[in-house]
């Protein structure tokens, strides 16, 4: 072999690597850039009420939240979180979480997750003068808070860890204990 053949085979490999490179680069920048995935809460019911009030000293309330979240996955790759994790806050403290196993949503793929939270407001989640000024209101204020962390994987070859947050007020009116008011926001970051 010549040395200018040996020179043409060797610039011919360095221009399919750069080739091949720049496409990968431009298709992992357009059809399959990760997104987020999207963590919703749909709704929030509450059951199994049960309540024992008699201020000052003792006051009870037990209850179930069960928050339907859905999760979709924008991306053209198999999204794999690792938990759908749930909290739940009275008063900035919390009063419950739930901990949903791992698994792994399919590229453009939703799913429906319901999460019973079970919970219970007594002198322990809060000042026992906040919670009979709530009563007397009629109006109890929960913050929820649910993380997904995951990953994609580009291409088969890449990994990708995405994170996203959602985050919701709501208003329990008091005693029926219906949910009045849901005010949701997403949130995300990489
Ligand atoms: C609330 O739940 C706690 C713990 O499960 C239980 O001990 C308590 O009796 C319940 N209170 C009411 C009012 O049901
Ligand atoms: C969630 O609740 C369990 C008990 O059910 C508790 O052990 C755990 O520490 C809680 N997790 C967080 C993050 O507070």
């Amino acid at each position: 072999m010549t040395k200018r053949r040996i020179c043409c085979i060797v610039s011919g490999i360095i221009f399919t690597l750069f080739i091949t490179f720049m496409t990968i680069l431009i298709l992992t920048q357009t059809v399959f850039k990760p997104k987020h995935p999207i963590l919703q809460t749909l709704s929030s019911t509450v059951e199994d009420v049960s309540t024992h009030v008699s201020p000052p000293t003792m006051i009870q309330i037990n209850f179930t939240l069960t928050l339907q979240m859905l999760i979709s996955n924008p991306n053209l790759a198999d999204f794999e979180y690792k938990t759908v994790e749930n909290m739940v806050y009275y008063r900035e403290k919390l009063v419950g979480n739930l901990t949903l196993p791992s698994s792994t949503l399919p590229a453009k793929g939703q799913v429906i997750l319901p999460c019973p939270l079970v919970l219970q407001i007594d002198k322990f989640s809060a000042n026992i003068g906040d919670i009979i000024q709530d009563i007397v209101q009629g109006k109890i204020v929960m913050e929820t808070k649910a993380r997904m962390p995951g990953r994609i994987t580009l291409l088969g070859l890449f990994k990708v860890n995405l994170d996203t947050i959602s985050h919701c007020t709501l208003v329990l009116a008091f005693p029926s204990m219906v949910v009045e008011k849901q005010v949701c926001s997403l949130g995300t970051k990489l």
